[in-house]
């Protein structure tokens, strides 16, 4: 008789390594730790029998998707692709796919993504701005779905893990940069201030100033919205003010390239009439005229940090929050005053 020939199973992989098929489920969902010995004889089965996991069947098991989503604010600024693609690359490798959703910053879009992606039966959210509100969040955080806020600092959130840029200190190293260029005169051009990044950038930044006793007549706050367009009019402002800056500090690359733009459109010199610092280090800051100098995010591993965190938490480990180190990219923006 001839044997019928049907799938492989978890069963007969269980059977042929010599252990129970929830061992099997452990060692391939990495679920719960499972000695070295044992994790050897089912991977070897697996491979001798060629076993491949159906993904139906274990989502209805574990009622989980394997499937995680990014929902991000802007995906025009350079900023969000990079972020994305440090998410994507260690999802994927953990063999969980990735779901990217844009909001334009806009709250009622932010909430329709959410209820959409948890219609889905997503195995976790991964949020880059909490404009969708606090109390939403704590009620998912309430029911056990797993969350990570990517590049920003959850204030009244307790319990809520988050992977970020010190902030506050990249604000002040740009403060500290631009006087030791002997500037005296400065414009801060910030990101909305109902956002974290851009409360604790501008903090950094003033109370340096302030700390080295530059008058208040002195330091100008335009609050702006992260975007190319927002840098665009701020320069517009910038240049209605009497006396000019000499420095100014954007709050991140994508308003410094839309400000060059308008500066290049008015033939104003950068960096002999402003200096100019921006804040992220996207690629592109290096490629327009003047290469921009700035306050580096380690972007691309802010993403995979941050899907780490996810997954952890997605298999019942304990997600730490990560705050990671700014650093001055200093180029061709800024001029000595000295
Ligand atoms: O929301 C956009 C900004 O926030 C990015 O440019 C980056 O600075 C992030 O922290």
């Amino acid at each position: 008789m001839i044997a019928k020939k049907g799938k492989v199973s978890i069963i007969d992989v269980a059977k042929k390594a010599g252990v129970s098929p929830a061992t099997v489920s452990r060692v391939l969902n990495k679920t719960a730790r499972v000695s070295p010995e044992l994790t050897k004889k089912v991977l070897i089965a697996v491979n001798e029998l060629n076993y491949v996991p159906d993904p139906f069947a274990h989502g209805l098991k574990t009622k989980r998707t394997r499937s995680i989503g990014l929902i991000i604010s802007d995906i025009t600024n350079p900023f969000f692709p990079e972020l994305a693609r440090g998410v994507e690359d260690y999802v994927s490798s953990m063999g969980y796919s990735l779901i990217l959703c844009n909001t334009d910053a806009k709250p009622e879009n932010e909430k329709r993504y959410v209820e959409l992606l948890l219609n889905k039966g997503i195995d976790g959210l991964m949020f880059t701005s909490l404009r969708i509100g606090e109390d939403v969040i704590k009620s998912l955080l309430n029911d056990e779905v797993p969350c990570v806020l990517v590049g920003r600092k959850p204030e009244n959130i307790e319990g809520l893990v988050y992977v970020v840029t010190d902030n506050y200190k990249g604000g002040c190293i740009a403060g500290e940069y631009l006087l030791n260029l002997g500037h005296k005169r400065f414009v801060h051009i910030s990101g909305p201030l109902d956002n974290s990044a851009g409360r604790e950038r501008l903090a950094g930044f003033i109370d340096t100033l302030k700390k080295y006793k530059v008058k208040e007549e002195n330091i100008i706050i335009i609050e702006s919205d992260f975007t190319m367009e927002g840098g665009y009019k701020s320069a517009e402002e910038t240049l209605n003010l009497k006396p000019l800056p000499t420095a100014i500090f954007f709050a991140n690359d994508a308003m410094a390239i839309g400000a060059l733009q308008k500066f290049w459109e008015e033939k104003i010199d950068i960096p002999e009439v402003f200096s100019i610092v921006g804040f992220d280090n996207i690629k592109v800051s290096s490629l327009v005229a003047p290469p921009l100098t700035t306050i580096s995010q380690e972007i691309y591993k802010i993403g995979q940090l941050s899907a780490g965190e996810m997954i952890k938490i997605i298999e019942g480990e304990k997600g730490e929050p990560i705050i990671l180190e700014p650093k001055l990219i200093e180029r061709r923006s800024c001029r000595c005053l000295r």
